[in-house]
């Protein structure tokens, strides 16, 4: 069973990333093959500062190797390290529906916030399902806001496939239920956009600042809360076991609880889990060739693959005359 998943480095990387699949990729690089990437070409739709861009790459390498990728078990790559990845593009463009690509809601919501598309953000679910197709990955382990461009990927594959022969695996998402949609401080989804994240690697005092702010509702103390309705819980709930977690329940439920003094104890809780990893990131941070080594070694593995599937599909459709 083959792995694939990307990640932008366009901004920090954040819980809701690693919970909706950080974690499950770096778990999955132990008995299956892994493929995990960092998708820059994609994060060029909204990052228009080339030496950000750089160091935001280097950054969320690092993260993810302290975090625990490990280069020699998986294939850990930047994106444009195999820029072969956008003739791919350019083939499967040809069997994309304008229709299929004006139906994402990536995109529309996009265009909603009064962004002015360009072509990229319009094109990008077709980047996605080079870099899905190209690998012959069989599952794509997501958060639900990429569901639907995976779905854009199978479409794309089948469409190829029923077209110039069998050429690419057709591949699925998988989306837990429990970490399909990680909610930020503001109970919406997580997400850079919305400003209302809890980065995986940050300052202590800001750490502290950011989970103090989770919005609550104006319940009084003595009286018993709803779990099921609330960020905090659902935040909180994502560090602890089943155990821990049904007795955070029933603190809620029990009249008294107050959300200042559970909110503290998330700052502690998140501020040890991710303890361990910080060093590590910031021996890498300090070492940009090691990092860029590792990147380069994973990016030749990845490239071997990848080009058996661009040269089956060039010939396919016949541009290898
Ligand atoms: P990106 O960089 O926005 O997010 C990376 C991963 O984190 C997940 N995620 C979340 N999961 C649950 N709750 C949240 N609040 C949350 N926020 C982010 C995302 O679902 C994603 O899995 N288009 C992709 C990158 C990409 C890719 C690919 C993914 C490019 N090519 C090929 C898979 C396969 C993206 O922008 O993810």
């Amino acid at each position: 069973m083959r792995i694939l998943s990307g990640i932008q480095p366009s901004g920090e990387l954040h819980i809701g990333n690693y919970f909706g699949m950080m974690k499950r990729m770096i778990e999955y690089q132990e008995n299956h093959e892994l493929f995990c990437f960092l998708v820059n070409y994609h994060a060029l739709t909204t990052v228009f500062e080339p030496e950000r861009l750089r160091r935001k790459t280097l950054e969320a390498a690092s993260d993810f190797l302290a975090l625990g990728i490990d280069p020699e078990k998986s294939i850990f790559w930047v994106q444009s390290d195999v820029p072969e990845v956008t003739e791919l593009t350019w083939l499967l463009s040809n069997v994309t529906s304008m229709g299929l690509l004006e139906r994402c809601h990536a995109y529309k919501e996009k265009i909603s916030r009064g962004i002015t598309p360009n072509h990229g953000i319009f094109a990008y679910p077709v980047l996605m399902a080079a870099d899905i197709l190209m690998y012959g990955a069989n599952k794509v382990p997501v958060g639900k806001d990429q569901k639907q461009h995976v779905e854009v990927a199978r479409d794309i594959a089948i469409r190829f496939n029923s077209t110039y022969g069998e050429t690419f695996v057709v591949p699925e998402e998988e989306i837990p239920e429990e970490v399909a949609t990680i909610p930020g401080l503001d109970g919406q989804k997580m997400s850079k956009s919305y400003d209302n994240t809890i980065p995986i690697f940050c300052k202590e005092k800001e750490l502290r600042k950011r989970i103090m702010s989770i919005k609550t509702d104006s319940t009084p103390v003595d009286q018993s809360k709803d779990p099921d309705k609330s960020a905090l819980y659902e935040i909180y709930a994502l560090f602890l076991d089943k155990q821990e977690r049904a007795v955070l329940r029933d603190r809620f439920l029990t009249p008294g609880l107050q959300y200042g003094v559970v909110k503290q104890e998330l700052f502690a809780r998140v501020w040890e889990f991710f303890k361990p990893y910080r060093d590590k990131r910031d021996e890498y941070l300090q070492r940009p060739d090691t990092v860029r080594d590792i990147l380069r070694y994973g990016a030749k593995k990845a490239r071997a693959i990848g080009s058996e599937y661009l040269m089956k599909a060039r010939h396919n459709v016949g541009v290898d005359y």
